[in-house]
């Protein structure tokens, strides 16, 4: 059986996959674009990622939207790759094409770079100050880069994973990348015009970090990746101290656009109606 007709189909697969705001999200976009689509979420557990997604290109899906546990998996089933999926070993985008190959890409690194911009433009001469050091740095390291970050502190728990990652990673970015354990926060934060938390500390269930803001500079900016909480306590701390922070909703949207254009054929357009559109069911 083909979908072929029957508009266009594309899915997003984790697991879980309950709190995707993904098909809301492509939701409104189809919507307001007036195009014949959907964007179906689908919880698949690891054991069953190949399997199903071999089914869905088989079904005439356009492609599909991958998110954790299977970023790595998705990874190892394409047959051609962009640079960032290249340098994340991870692809969040799956495309499908008529020949039956299979096109992977990373849009993470974009959303990233593309919210940061939006809220403050180049990063030329600045010190970041970058907490985690997994597959979320690694995508963050590339942002960070291409707007021109002079000094990016890696700062983790375990010190070896941010050495780790800064060897691998320094020889394709310009970039001064800098390992450190999480315990340094104190000596390195002063200097920092920029923090991005990629740890998974602070999401929803999760304990968050405990740092000592009073150290950051009144100029700094404070990011998190995570939009679930959408305030997380990282950045109402930050906004308690009066500092500027951004939330993991401009990434978000931003990752999901090329997405959007690479199953339904336009570009979308980030806009303050779509993020209150999903700041409502964040709230919900
Ligand atoms: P992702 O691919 O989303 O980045 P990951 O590879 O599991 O996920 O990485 C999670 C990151 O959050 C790691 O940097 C982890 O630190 P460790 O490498 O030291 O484990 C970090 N992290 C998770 N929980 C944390 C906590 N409670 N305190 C500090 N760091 C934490």
């Amino acid at each position: 059986m083909t979908l072929t007709g029957a508009g266009k189909i594309a899915g997003v697969v984790g697991w879980p996959i309950r709190h995707s705001l993904s098909p809301l999200l492509h939701g409104y976009w189809l919507e307001e674009l007036k195009i014949d689509g959907a964007l179906v979420p689908l919880g698949v557990p690891r054991e069953d990622f190949a399997r199903v997604i071999a089914s869905l290109q088989r079904a005439g899906f356009r492609g599909v939207n991958v998110t954790v546990p299977h970023k790595e998996a998705a990874f190892a089933l394409t047959h051609s790759r962009d640079a960032a999926a290249e340098a994340a070993g991870a692809a969040n985008l799956l495309i499908f094409h008529a020949d039956g190959r299979i096109e992977g890409r990373n849009t993470d690194a974009v959303g990233l770079r593309e919210s940061l911009r939006e809220a403050m433009g180049s990063l030329e001469g600045k010190t970041i100050l970058l907490l985690g050091a997994g597959g979320a740095a690694r995508g963050a390291l590339l942002a960070l880069n291409d707007l021109g970050a002079a000094k990016v502190h890696i700062l983790n728990r375990h010190a070896d994973k941010a050495a780790l990652l800064a060897r691998a990673l320094q020889p394709m970015v310009s970039s001064q990348l800098l390992p450190q354990s999480l315990t340094h926060w104190g000596e390195a934060a002063g200097a920092a015009d920029l923090v991005v938390n990629t740890t998974s500390a602070g999401m929803k269930g999760h304990a968050p970090l405990e740092l000592d803001l009073a150290v950051l500079r009144d100029t700094a900016t404070v990011l998190d990746i995570v939009y679930n909480p959408l305030e997380t306590q990282l950045l109402k701390q930050a906004k308690a101290r009066g500092l500027k922070t951004i939330d993991g909703l401009g990434m978000l949207m931003h990752q999901a656009a090329p997405s959007f254009e690479a199953f339904f054929g336009t570009a979308p357009e980030v806009t303050p109606g779509l993020r209150a559109h999903l700041e409502k069911a964040l709230h919900a």
